[in-house]
């Protein structure tokens, strides 16, 4: 059944307490999501998104009990992703002729994926909808984070429709964000951003002052993941003006991969040499074989620098080394230092390779880096505090 937020808003999506991946394999979330989608009763009636594929069944069977599906007026597309689009067939089989309102990057990418010719009203930025007492204005956020994404904003009740934009994947038996454990939420939130909208920050930097620009008076913040930010909503708008400005806290991650646990080793004085020189930095250093992919990129987007050490194997480095560097660069980040590190045998490639690698995702190299034959002796352990110690 629905949940009431407002007189007129009732949410009506579903939470997912067992999505453990997300965009396939890509996006880890551990803390499950939920998929929002929002019913507005005024002299109109408006479904704004819908839920994941897999739910559409479920969707459209607790929609019914919410209202009677003829009675919904216009269905509101933000975002064409299927999370947010997956039972729009389910839906449209019993109320195929109600108009869907996306952006014309919407109607590509719904028609695209269902391959369905629905009534499909294309909005631009400033286009209004008049629904009764409030009127809904749509807000085209290209690249934040597909091209057919757009927020709706709803005035009188002062709701921003933000879709992925200011979401969380969280699981929750709770509505909004003041209710849940705030650490969690904010680590959520922050991931999100760094794993989905970090390659776009110039993009939603642009937007968001765009839209702060505009003075609508907002009361709500609705996402499509997550929970709904009610208590001083724009807290998390000023968190995403922070992150999308080069964000960087005091801390350097060292990201490793080791065969023989010699990289490792490496690692560890590299961080006590670190440490020597600041005691103030916080120092992560993450296994990248061991840890979690979303998690490693989130510590990647909080830090100022990042070392990056593999031993050298095939005249390469180590496979979880290779993914985590491509998904890296993907993220566009800007501002941020890098060197590399590791052990070899006798050829010793990785140490330049990786060097490269972040040099093409955009790090200013630091150092040429740090290349240790063998296990490392007194003279190595020595040789990489005084590199820690360096870069520190
Ligand atoms: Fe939550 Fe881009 O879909």
């Amino acid at each position: 059944m629905g949940k009431k937020i407002t007189e007129k808003v009732t949410w009506v999506g579903k939470v997912d307490w067992e999505l453990k991946k997300f965009h396939g394999d890509e996006y880890t979330t551990d803390k499950g999501s939920s998929y929002n989608s929002y019913l507005i009763r005024d002299e109109k009636t408006v479904l704004i998104d819908t839920a994941w594929l897999p739910y559409d069944k479920e969707f459209v069977a607790n929609l019914k009990k919410e209202i009677d599906l003829n009675k919904i007026d216009y269905i509101i597309c933000n975002h064409g992703e299927v999370d947010h689009s997956g039972s729009l067939p389910e839906l449209m089989r019993e109320i195929p002729n109600t108009p869907i309102y996306c952006t014309a990057n919407g109607i590509k990418s719904i028609q695209g994926q269902y391959h369905r010719n629905w009534n499909f009203i294309p909005v631009k930025t400033g286009d209004t909808l008049n629904i009764g007492e409030s009127t809904l204005t749509f807000i085209e956020a290209p690249m934040l984070h597909w091209p057919d994404t757009m927020f709706t904003y709803m005035d009188k009740e002062n709701i921003l429709f933000s879709n992925d934009g200011f979401g969380q994947h969280l699981a929750s038996e709770h509505l909004y964000a003041h209710e849940v454990d705030q650490a969690v939420l904010y680590q959520e939130a922050i991931k999100y951003y760094a794993n989905i909208l970090a390659p776009f920050s110039m993009i939603a930097n642009r937007k968001i002052k765009e839209i702060l620009a505009m003075n609508l008076p907002i009361d709500l913040i609705a996402p499509s993941h997550g929970v709904i930010w009610k208590q001083k909503p724009t807290q998390i708008v000023e968190k995403y003006l922070e992150w999308s400005e080069n964000y960087q806290e005091n801390q350097i991650t060292i990201l490793y991969d080791t065969m023989w646990n010699d990289t490792r080793k490496m690692a560890e004085m590299i961080a006590k040499g670190i440490q020597n020189k600041d005691k103030q930095v916080t120092i992560k250093l993450l296994n990248t074989a061991k840890e979690d992919k979303t998690e490693v990129l989130t510590e990647v987007f909080k830090s100022k620098m990042i070392l990056v050490g593999s031993p050298t194997v095939n005249n390469g480095y180590l496979y979880s080394i290779a993914g985590i560097l491509e998904m890296i660069k993907g993220l566009k980040l800007k501002n941020k230092k890098a060197a590399a590190f590791g052990s070899y045998g006798w050829s010793g490639e990785a140490v330049g390779q990786i060097t490269q690698k972040l040099k093409e995702a955009g790090f200013e190299i630091v150092n040429d880096g740090l290349k240790a034959m063998w296990t490392p002796n007194q003279v190595v352990k020595e040789q990489c505090i005084k590199f820690g110690e360096e870069i520190a």
